[in-house]
């Protein structure tokens, strides 16, 4: 493991009742030689796999089992070991912990630990094949997921119970490389002010209905998390979606191009960065009505007159502080590249995002997205990859180009 990486930093790790216990006993060895200090937790269940002896004796400190145990005990010590935390890594994680993390269970040490932590966590499940694919379980991890864990998914093979399928702990080299990863991270973008915004507008026509665009957000939202996983500083400017924003980030709700043009020009001063991700409608109807249209009254063919709404992204060029790096999208059915290449230029930003939404995976909605960085240092076209991952390397790259 990467000693510079590791070294001084405080890493909590979980260890519930699972067989796979033993393989952990080894993750805590390497971290430990790596130049961590680390804090064992484990549950009773895990110390029936394992006594908590083996451990202490690798990392060199007390194994905490109790609620109440020796963890610095005049500072709370069932929240003081999560605020100290550098990283939590829970491994193994059983079906049920899963479960109680998910719904927030504070009744033992892992729970009150994950819950009164801001650290990156770090979740690898393992089970039996059929509970891990349980949809109870899904549902558990996507919620984990959602709020900003990072999961090591269980690899294929053989089980303990003698059945092959998914369940198996994931190797330590990929336990190890997600805390690394983590840790190297989790404060690189701390200090900076990110303004992201995202979602669809909605441009009323009458006090009922509006002229809108299929965008989820999801790409926004995701951007917003791996920004805030970064340790920035995060205002979401979001149009009306479905979705859940990541806490500790701070929203501002919009409908209208008018209402983000405003929004994201407030949020200008001191921003370091602006991620244009929102689905912006270019026109709106001339004049919305202020009672609901009737059929009665328009006949049959009914003309609406749009008029161009503000381009955001020209005002926050032309107002942006120096340094201020400015990310446009271009979502295109044809060649988004080219496309974006000509943006690029013409705006005067300093990255474009290109998506063909006619490619498979790339739909609006979808969960996964094949984009192409479109910048001055060229093109770099990404496979098809999860939302969340996309997000990942485009906060990678504003983190790269906030450090020159
Ligand atoms: N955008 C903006 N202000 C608008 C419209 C769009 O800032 N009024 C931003 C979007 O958030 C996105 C990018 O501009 O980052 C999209 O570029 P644009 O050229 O407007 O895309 P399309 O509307 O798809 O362009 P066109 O209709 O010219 O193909």
């Amino acid at each position: 493991m990467n000693a510079s990486v590791l070294s001084g930093k405080f890493v909590v790790l979980g260890v519930t009742g699972s067989i796979a216990v033993y393989k952990v006993v080894e993750l805590a060895r390497r971290l430990t030689q790596a130049g961590a200090t680390v804090q064992v937790v484990m549950t009773p269940g895990a110390t029936q796999f394992v006594q908590p002896l083996t451990f202490q004796a690798l990392t060199y400190r007390p194994v905490e089992v109790e609620m109440f145990g020796t963890f610095d005990d005049r500072a709370a010590g069932h929240v003081a070991m999560g605020q100290q935390a550098d990283v939590v890594v829970i491994a193994p994680a059983t079906a049920h912990t899963l479960a109680r993390l998910a719904n927030g269970f504070a009744d033992d040490l892992i729970g009150t630990t994950v819950l009164a932590s801001h650290a990156p966590l770090i979740i690898a499940p393992a089970m039996e094949t059929h509970m891990w694919a349980n949809p109870a379980t899904q549902e558990n991890v996507e919620t984990l997921r959602d709020r900003g864990a990072t999961i090591v998914e269980p690899e294929s093979g053989e089980l303990a119970s003698g059945l092959s399928g998914q369940g198996r702990l994931a190797s330590l080299e990929a336990i190890g490389a997600a805390i690394e990863d983590a840790l190297a991270t989790s404060s690189a973008l701390a200090g900076k002010r990110i303004v992201v915004t995202a979602g669809p507008t909605l441009e009323p026509i009458d006090p009922v209905r509006v002229i809108s665009n299929r965008s989820s957000g999801k790409m926004g939202y995701a951007i917003a998390a791996a920004a805030l996983r970064a340790g920035a500083d995060v205002r979401l400017i979001s149009g009306p979606v479905a979705l859940r924003p990541p806490a500790g980030v701070r929203v501002v709700r919009i409908e209208t191009a008018a209402e983000l043009h405003d929004a994201v020009l407030a949020a200008l001063p001191g921003a370091h960065a602006v991620v244009m991700a929102a689905a912006v409608a270019d026109y709106r109807p001339a004049a919305p009505a202020y009672q609901k249209l009737k059929k009665r009254e328009q006949g049959d063919d009914v003309t609406l007159t749009l008029v161009r709404n503000p381009d955001v992204l020209q005002a926050i060029v032309a107002k942006r502080d120096q340094g201020t790096l400015v990310v446009g999208f271009k979502a295109e059915t044809g060649d988004a590249v080219a496309e974006a290449s000509r943006m690029l230029r013409e705006k005067g930003l300093d990255l474009v995002v290109a998506n063909d939404v006619t490619a498979k995976g790339s739909e609006f909605g979808s969960d996964t997205d094949e984009v192409t960085f479109v910048s001055a240092d060229g093109v770099e076209a990404l496979p098809l990859l999860s939302k969340r991952e996309v997000a990942r390397r485009l906060v990678a790259k504003i983190t790269e180009r906030l450090a020159i």
